[in-house]
């Protein structure tokens, strides 16, 4: 008989993440191709010692009452909002995230989607595909330039560092704000100058978010950031939903306060708020920031070490709640 920790995966997740778990755990995986309702996430968890779970999973401290013997979230995603980590702390949970892994794979999106929203290219392709390209046409989806125009980085993490990297190629500037400022010295090395939130909505073509959903980062961008944005502007957002409040977005875009949005994710996910499907000057995609093969192996082995761990008592690479460490 199967002896080991009692482990459930809330999603089917790449194989050999899960045959590291399965090689020392009782494994359960959720046999729906779909998320678990709060009920069904709390009856999966009642006996289980460990879980690992995706940011579509909301951990907050009524289910994890109900999950007594939990010793470990391991979440396969760097984000961790989905999870109430002071009150897993207090029940000395671990929660462990998947960081470094996905930091190239998300900044290499942040670009498709800077560059689809300002060269119209997801507008173009549908107008291929309905067959209306009979001719080119000199004024034909004319989108503006990326070259040479300022970038702006609200949160200069490893994501947000890895996209202004990337700008180098297309000889743009990079001003960046963060909660903390970096030293001049790496600033020059880097190419990067800081701005405050207020100079950088001035001041940018394109602005980039990339910090972590947090109590003082949901809706960073509201309706006064907004209107500080250059009318030629473009949004983009890979970061998380609420920091933008979409709403204000969605009223900013049909004022021609700015030039358009790309945006992997969303206030209310997977809802949107209404009118913004129906903006021409806006790409849409479904949090697809680290959907590559590669990347999403690396995540769920990450999550997989993590969680064995955790369950054996050893150091957790990525433990999120430093607080535990002591104890482990
Ligand atoms: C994706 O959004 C992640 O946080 O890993």
């Amino acid at each position: 008989m199967k002896t080991g920790p009692l482990v459930y995966v809330t999603r089917n997740i790449p194989r050999e993440a899960l045959e590291i778990i399965a090689s020392e755990c009782r494994l359960t995986v959720n046999p729906y191709d779909r998320v678990l309702s709060k009920s069904e996430l709390a009856e999966a968890g009642r006996d289980v010692e460990g879980l690992l779970c995706l940011l579509t999973d909301n951990l907050d401290a009524d289910i994890l009452e109900k999950m007594p013997r939990l010793k470990i979230i391991a979440n396969c995603a760097v984000g961790y909002d989905n999870i109430d980590v002071e009150a897993c702390t207090k029940r000395n949970v671990a929660v462990s995230n998947t960081p470094g892994v996905l930091t190239e794979t998300t900044a290499d999106l942040t670009w498709a989607l800077l560059l689809a929203v300002a060269r119209r290219v997801v507008e173009a392709d549908c107008y291929v595909r309905e067959g209306k390209f009979k001719s080119w046409a000199p004024m034909m989806f004319l989108g503006h330039e990326i070259n040479h125009r300022v970038l702006g980085i609200i949160g200069l993490g490893r994501i947000g560092l890895a996209v202004a990297e990337r700008a180098a190629g297309f000889k743009m500037p990079v001003i960046y704000c963060n909660r903390e400022r970096i030293n001049a010295e790496e600033e020059k090395a880097l190419g990067v100058e800081y701005r405050s939130l207020e100079d950088l909505l001035k001041e940018a073509d394109f602005i980039s978010l990339h910090v972590p959903l947090n109590e003082n980062t949901r809706h960073l961008i509201g309706k006064e950031e907004l209107e500080l944005m250059k009318p030629g502007a473009y949004l983009i957002n890979t970061s998380r939903g609420p920091v933008i409040d979409e709403k204000e977005l969605v009223g900013a875009l049909g004022n021609n306060e700015l030039a358009g949005a790309a945006l992997d994710v969303y206030e209310d996910e997977p809802q949107l708020s209404p009118g913004l499907a129906e903006m021409a000057n806006v790409v849409l995609a479904p949090h697809i920031g680290s959907a590559t093969v590669e990347t999403r192996t690396r995540m769920a082995v990450m999550a997989a070490k993590n969680l064995l761990a955790g369950l054996r008592g050893d150091k957790i690479p990525n433990l999120v709640n430093r607080e535990l460490e002591n104890q482990q």
